[in-house]
């Protein structure tokens, strides 16, 4: 299978880095990679919150912070390919056609960011478009998609299964401001939805992923786009 996988900054870095958990995964990673073709997105999470904060009270502009958002990525995009290894490519690709390359050499394909005016998840989502991916996963600290803020909401339900159109809807009117985005963006959602990708969301939990790869039962929000 061809995976893409959108690891959210907030599991990476929820506020130091989780280096056990990077250590977990570059391990799930490698084992994947012996049977899939795997490419990882990285998103920037405190990292890129960080630094984006005080340059927007500098006076920074959206594109100027949303550069920022993008070192934080690649920095921990260059994190990632140190925990997996030699398996992985060093240098996080600047581009998709770039990143394709690694694949091609047989690597782990790590990236993060690549231009100002979405997230990672969008990078992801394209990188599945690119790679005729049979699997994009979002991964992030929620265990999927809930009916409303499970942060702020103690009666919020999960969603097992969703319509893509509903997400859509869900989140059209969601920030696309550096370093503010919720769940997922805008982009990355309008892709799923014109290529029909198979996509799910999950939390950390990599048995779950397992699982969710191995197509066993699995806890997250599976997106249906409808034939
Ligand atoms: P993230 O992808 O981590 O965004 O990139 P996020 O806001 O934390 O959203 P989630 O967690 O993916 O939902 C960090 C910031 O880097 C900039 C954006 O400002 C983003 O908020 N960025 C990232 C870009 O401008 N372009 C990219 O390709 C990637």
């Amino acid at each position: 299978m061809k995976i893409v996988i959108s690891l959210g900054g907030s599991v990476i870095v929820p506020d130091e880095i989780n280096k056990k958990f990077l250590e977990r995964f570059a391990k799930l990673a490698r084992e994947l990679h012996k049977k899939h073709q795997i490419a990882i997105v990285t998103g920037g999470g405190r990292t890129a919150r960080k630094y984006i904060e005080p340059a927007r009270e500098f006076g920074a502009s959206e594109v100027f912070c949303d550069l920022i958002g993008i070192s934080a990525t690649r920095l921990n995009a260059r994190l990632l390919s140190a925990a997996i290894g030699p398996e992985a490519n060093m240098e996080p690709p600047k581009d998709h056609l770039d990143a394709l390359k690694a694949l091609d050499f047989e690597k782990i394909a790590v990236m993060g960011g690549t231009e100002p005016g979405h997230s990672t998840d969008a990078v992801a989502a394209l990188f599945a478009e690119y790679m005729r991916a049979d699997l994009f996963i979002n991964v992030s600290d929620v265990d999927g998609i809930y009916d409303k803020d499970p942060r702020k909401n103690k009666d919020a339900k999960r969603q097992e299964k969703m319509q893509v159109d509903d997400l859509v809807d869900m989140i059209k009117n969601k920030s696309v401001g550096a370093g503010k985005y919720e769940l997922i963006d805008i982009l990355a959602v309008k892709v799923i939805q014109r290529s029909k990708i198979k996509t799910i969301f999950l939390s950390e939990d990599l048995d779950n992923m397992k699982n969710a790869i191995e197509g066993k039962k699995f806890v997250g929000t599976l997106i249906e786009s409808g034939e």
